[in-house]
């Protein structure tokens, strides 16, 4: 049943496996990614759509390495980005990634041309090569006559195509958008829309975006939907969840795990190459029949 991860991610740009989240607050524990599998092509433009509260910023806060899983695995190029220590991480953010928020975040003292100037002058390249690309990039996205333009002097749609700017000044292989059409009426969501796969197509930037409009959506090459912390479709999870094993080995299974497992009051535990495979008693007149739950 396990699969060859090395083999996967020679094919693909990111492999997501299992990927677990919960945060926890004092007491109160909320699971926002019950483990999402998904693999990303070089190149691709992703689309990941779901209702408020589904995970899709959680799942791309651990994409860009804002922040670690609790569990599972993201691949970039063959490499675990969660196992990254904070200086790699910090690398990784500044040399692969590009983000793009709901409210874009441009300095407001300064132009178009010098917000996207910025993160080239703080990463030391010369500054005459980052005046040509951010030049090239404004013009790209359609902003030629507003390069000196403050962002309260642009409109909502022109601030967040210059905050598409400044994510590809460093020219980013993978651009991570989180909603960034939120605040958008729909004709000037469009205009945005069109530059993010004008990005994609011209400069090979893989795209993940992630909104709640279907509209939006549609703009990417593959739609994936995330539903209360899974990826809807997805075959080989019933329903994930995390839990303890205390000091003594005792281990709190969840109603709904043990239902959907069909476990019944005694279970067989087999170690396994993936984790601990539980799976009821097959006894007659004891443990319902029912699927083995993979616990690692
Ligand atoms: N820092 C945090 N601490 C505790 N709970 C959190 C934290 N961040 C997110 N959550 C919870 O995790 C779940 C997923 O949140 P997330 O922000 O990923 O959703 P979302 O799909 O981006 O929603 P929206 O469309 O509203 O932005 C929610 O139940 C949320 O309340
Ligand atoms: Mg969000």
């Amino acid at each position: 049943m396990s699969e060859n991860l090395d083999q996967i991610s020679e094919q693909y740009k990111i492999v997501v496996r299992d990927l677990m989240k919960v945060y926890r607050r004092g007491q109160k524990e909320v699971i926002a990614l019950r483990g999402v599998d998904f693999e990303v092509s070089e190149g691709e433009f992703l689309s990941i759509i779901g209702p408020s509260g589904s995970g899709k910023s959680t799942l791309l806060k651990m994409l860009g390495a804002l922040d670690k899983p609790t569990a599972g695995v993201i691949l970039y190029d063959g490499h675990s980005v969660n196992a990254l220590d904070d200086r790699r991480s910090m690398l990784y953010r500044r040399q692969k990634v590009g983000f793009v928020w709901q409210i874009g975040n441009l300095v407001p003292g300064l132009s178009a041309l010098k917000n996207v100037i910025l993160p080239m002058k703080l990463a030391g390249a010369p500054s005459s090569a980052s005046t040509e690309r951010a030049t090239m990039l404004l013009e790209t996205l359609g902003l030629a006559d507003r390069m000196n333009h403050k962002p309260n002097q642009l409109s909502g749609g022109e601030n967040q195509r210059v905050a598409i700017c400044v994510a590809l000044a460093n020219s980013p292989e993978l651009l991570l958008g989180d909603e960034i059409t939120g605040e958008l009426d729909s004709e000037t969501t469009e205009v945005v829309m069109d530059s993010l796969k004008r990005t994609n197509k011209e400069f090979g930037t893989t795209v993940i975006n992630v909104t709640h409009n279907p509209k939006v959506a549609e703009y990417a090459d593959r739609v994936l939907r995330i539903r209360d912390g899974l990826i809807e479709g997805q075959k080989h999870i019933l329903y994930g969840d995390i839990t303890e094993i205390d000091a003594k080995g005792r281990m709190v299974i969840p109603d709904t795990i043990r239902r959907l497992a069909g476990l019944g009051k005694r279970v067989v535990l087999r170690a396994t190459s993936d984790g601990l495979l539980i799976s009821p008693l097959d006894t007659s007149g004891e443990a319902s029949s029912g699927q083995d739950a993979s616990i690692e």
